[in-house]
């Protein structure tokens, strides 16, 4: 059986043809940032850039290409009107924006500490469109995502869409170069016994992320019906791709530590565009009291917390929080 291409699954979809041509654009993005992290080493690529970005990390090298790259290659979709990247500061406008043009967030390399170890990153993205002509507005909610989608660089290039109602994983075919339809209709098993979460932070958590955990690890020795195993692979990518594959529950809370910044992860390029593949995969999507894709944004790289995975399993951690309020 041969898979079908990405644009042939596209092209079925009856979607608006700039649209196509946009995400045609972010596929040829993720194509080349794989090269570029493939050939680190030797492009003299690996390693950090004397630079930090506005959310004050200091930017990897290949942080600031992939970016770059991004930026090239979509700025050739002739209704692309703006760019929000976790990179780059202030909003990137294209064109004058008119009703119905597109909107992309972006980030362009995620995990990045993950790069000089050879391990596991991705890049995330989501589209949203311009409301009414001259409308410079980008704060929108999640909801209002036309797409939504991510690249993991992991042994081979996965990208993962969904333009509304299905999730479709495509992998990245070596000599063609083509993306083709590997895992159709995606869903989140809800049968699960993982849980992802940098247990180190411990020490910071609120009282019901203590409570979810501890009862995970106690396993039915607690009173859990069986027993959970944890992983955390600090690249969000990574680490949802493979709750969306083996169910489970990813989780960077709101903590002691990381309150005042709002939370950890970014809302417009990493928490709404994973929220809405994971919905969209029948799991859930919270912040501990609300689902993250009914946030009104107040800034391009606001802060929040983020629980999502199987829908039992945020449930529980939405009971639990709402038992300590
Ligand atoms: P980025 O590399 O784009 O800045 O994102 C890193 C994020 C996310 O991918 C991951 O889940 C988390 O940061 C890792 O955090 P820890 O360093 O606490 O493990
Ligand atoms: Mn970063
Ligand atoms: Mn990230
Ligand atoms: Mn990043």
């Amino acid at each position: 059986m041969t898979e079908k291409t990405l644009r042939r699954h596209l092209t079925e979809s009856a979607l608006d043809p700039n649209l196509i041509f946009l995400l045609e654009d972010i596929a040829s993005a993720c194509r080349v940032v794989a090269n570029r992290i493939r050939n680190g080493a030797f492009e003299g690529n690996l390693g950090s850039a004397d630079a930090t970005n506005v959310q004050g990390e200091t930017q990897k090298t290949l942080d600031i290409l992939a970016n770059d790259e991004f930026e090239r290659i979509c700025a050739n979709s002739p209704r692309l009107a703006a760019l929000v990247s976790e990179e780059v500061e202030e909003v990137t406008w294209l064109k004058e924006p008119e009703a119905g043009d597109y909107l992309l967030y972006f980030d362009p390399l995620d995990g990045s500490s993950n790069l000089d170890v050879n391990l596991s990153v991705g890049s995330i993205f989501a589209i949203m469109q311009v409301q009414s002509d001259a409308d410079r507005s980008v704060l929108r909610a999640g909801r209002k995502q036309v797409c939504a989608g991510y690249a993991l660089y992991g042994p081979s290039t996965t990208l993962v869409l969904t333009t509304g109602s299905e999730v479709a994983g495509f992998t990245n075919e070596s000599g063609t170069g083509d993306f083709r339809l590997t895992h159709p209709a995606m869903t989140v098993p809800q049968e699960t016994s993982e849980f992802a979460i940098n247990t180190s932070r411990y020490r910071y958590w609120d009282q019901p992320v203590r409570r979810y955990v501890d009862e995970c690890v106690a396993g039915e020795e607690g009173i859990r019906e069986r027993a959970f195993n944890m992983r955390w692979t600090a690249s969000m990518v990574a680490d949802i791709h493979r709750i969306l594959t083996r169910g489970g529950v990813f989780l960077y809370p709101a903590d002691s530590e990381n309150r005042a910044a709002g939370g950890k992860l970014r809302l417009m390029y990493e928490a709404n565009p994973m929220a809405m593949i994971i919905e969209n995969a029948g799991g859930a999507a919270t912040t501990g009291h609300h689902p993250i894709l009914d946030i009104q944004p107040t800034g391009p790289h606001q802060r929040v917390p983020v629980i999502m995975g199987s829908k039992s399993e945020v449930d529980r951690l939405l009971r639990y929080h709402k038992a300590d309020s």
